[in-house]
């Protein structure tokens, strides 16, 4: 069984992905990293996340990389949403997120275009979304210290270039359930996501 986790920055579909892993007992892949990874690799080296030739060749990245606490920065999280536009990265990254899906036994993906691009015949599809002000609010929460405006806008400005792109935007598709977080405690909107992809697989 492949299960889809798409959704924007912060909207709850990380913490979903990895409930529905542990309930359904597969393995999970957190797509954001591959590119978070991309990013950052590319400020390390001082290069421009808008280079598509530089991005391409930031796409050869250590596995440890995905483990360095770093990654999780927003400025990388920028970097990352501009590498990703370049439908270059986009194609280096594919096999890996396909080969993972594809594996026996099935998995978990979440990401922007697993249920779109990556496994468009996945078995359930969840589209994960909150308003802005909730999802800045809990990076908020998790960043201590920033101020909500920053975060706000850092999350508009990443919403627009992720779902404006031409390759493989940010995008429900059109056999996913959409879940709306804005007012669910995690523990909801779990046990939403469980009952969502049950109905799915009852089908
Ligand atoms: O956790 P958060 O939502 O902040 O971001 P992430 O899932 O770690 O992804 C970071 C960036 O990578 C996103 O803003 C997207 O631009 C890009 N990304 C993508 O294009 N496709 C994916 N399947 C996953 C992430």
């Amino acid at each position: 069984m492949i299960i889809a986790v798409d959704g924007p920055a912060a909207s709850g579909k990380g913490t979903i992905a990895k409930a529905l892993a542990a309930y359904f007992d597969l393995p999970m892949l957190d797509t954001g990293l591959l590119y978070r990874a991309v990013g950052l690799n590319l400020l390390r080296s001082g290069q421009d996340p808008a280079d598509e030739a530089a991005a391409v060749t930031a796409c050869s990245f250590a596995d440890d990389i995905m483990a360095d606490p770093a990654i999780r920065s927003e400025a990388v999280g920028q970097a990352a949403s501009q590498a990703s536009a370049h439908p270059a990265v986009r194609a280096a990254l594919l096999k890996r997120q396909r080969d993972f899906a594809k594996q026996a036994g099935g998995a978990v993906l979440d990401g922007r275009d697993i249920g779109t691009v990556i496994a468009p015949d996945a078995d359930a599809k969840l589209f994960v979304t909150a308003s802005p002000e909730a999802r800045a609010n809990r990076r908020a929460k998790e960043e201590g210290g920033v101020s909500f405006d920053a975060i706000l806008a850092d999350i508009r400005a990443r919403d627009e270039r992720d779902s404006g792109r031409g390759a493989a935007p940010l995008r429900q598709a059109e056999d996913a359930d959409l879940l709306d977080t804005t007012d669910l405690t995690i523990d909801a909107a779990v046990q939403r996501a469980i009952a969502l992809v049950e109905a799915r697989i009852r089908r």
